[in-house]
């Protein structure tokens, strides 16, 4: 992460009051997304960010209200229900999730759909097990160990920003390649667009909305970092390769897949996720 970000005010503003508003929703009191903010602008460099960040009171203390409503956050009910509606009926299909992380929605979709098949693959292994789910470890980033032209839908959830740019278009053109011939893919990525009116005009998106492309980008930056690096201490790559709606559009097109849907979420009012998001329905 590029610690700079933090020299601009209006990024700090929008990023702090949307942790604040997130966090609230777990029962997280004000002042821990504060003084997470306030840590981070302070910071020297990105090694010490880490340390600073763990030496605030609150997150050293693996009791405090912050880790008990992590807890419940990233147990992602909110999340993942409200993203499902945007998913369509998936019984009777085989189905297959590219970077399944923990496998949220595979338990969610395993659960709501009688589903014939669901392959979930990620590069690291996701740590339980879950009836009727089949997880397979990618032996690289842009492979995918399933048969060609055998599955009906594929799910890419909020992935692909961890791919470098030239990578997704490898892993994306594998991924097609896995598709039967009436296959769709629906595609969620943490994305905002610069022609689309939004589905959720809430305030964020307005706030969202005030700000340039690159402060927009260093939001989505700084909400992630926080989020995998330091919340989840996750390893997952961060190379930053975000792409507003419309550079998504382009690149799936010039991949020749076909466009059904193209949706710009925004800030849905019951948050469900800490930053602006889209989704992409594809077919071949
Ligand atoms: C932010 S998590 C999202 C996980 C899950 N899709 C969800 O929405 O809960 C990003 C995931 O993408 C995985 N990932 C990153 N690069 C990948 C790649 N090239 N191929 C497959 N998975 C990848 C990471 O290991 C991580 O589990």
């Amino acid at each position: 992460m590029n610690l700079d970000l933090w020299e601009d005010a209006k990024i700090d503003k929008f990023v702090e009051s949307l942790l604040v508003r997130g966090y609230s929703n777990y029962n997280i009191p004000e002042e821990i997304p504060k003084k997470i903010v306030s840590s981070l602008q302070k910071s020297k460099s990105i090694k010490d960010a880490a340390k600073d960040f763990y030496s605030i009171p609150e997150i050293k203390n693996e009791n405090s209200s912050f880790w008990k409503g992590r807890k419940k956050y990233s147990s992602g009910k909110a999340r993942y229900h409200e993203e499902m509606k945007f998913i369509g009926n998936l019984n009777d299909k085989k189905v297959l999730e590219i970077g399944c992380g923990s496998g949220n929605l595979a338990y969610l979709i395993s659960k709501k759909y009688k589903i014939k098949k669901y392959i979930a693959t990620d590069l690291s292994p996701p740590g339980k097990e879950i009836d009727n789910v089949e997880f397979l470890k990618q032996g690289n980033k842009t492979e995918i160990p399933v048969e060609d032209s055998s599955v009906d839908s594929i799910l890419i959830m909020d992935m692909l920003h961890h791919v470098n740019k030239n990578q997704q278009r490898y892993l994306i053109k594998n991924a097609k390649n896995k598709l039967n011939e009436n296959g769709k893919i629906v595609f969620f990525e943490y994305t905002f667009s610069e022609e689309k009116e939004p589905l959720y005009r809430s305030y964020f998106t307005e706030k969202f909305n005030e700000l340039s492309k690159k402060q927009k980008f260093g939001c989505m930056e700084i909400i992630d970092y926080i989020g995998n690096i330091l919340v989840n201490k996750s390893e997952t790559p961060m190379p930053n390769s975000y792409r507003t709606m419309e550079e998504w559009e382009d690149f799936f097109k010039k991949l020749e897949l076909k466009i059904n849907n193209s949706e710009y979420i925004g800030f849905p009012k019951r948050l469900f996720h800490q930053g602006p998001y889209g989704i992409i329905n594809l077919s071949l």
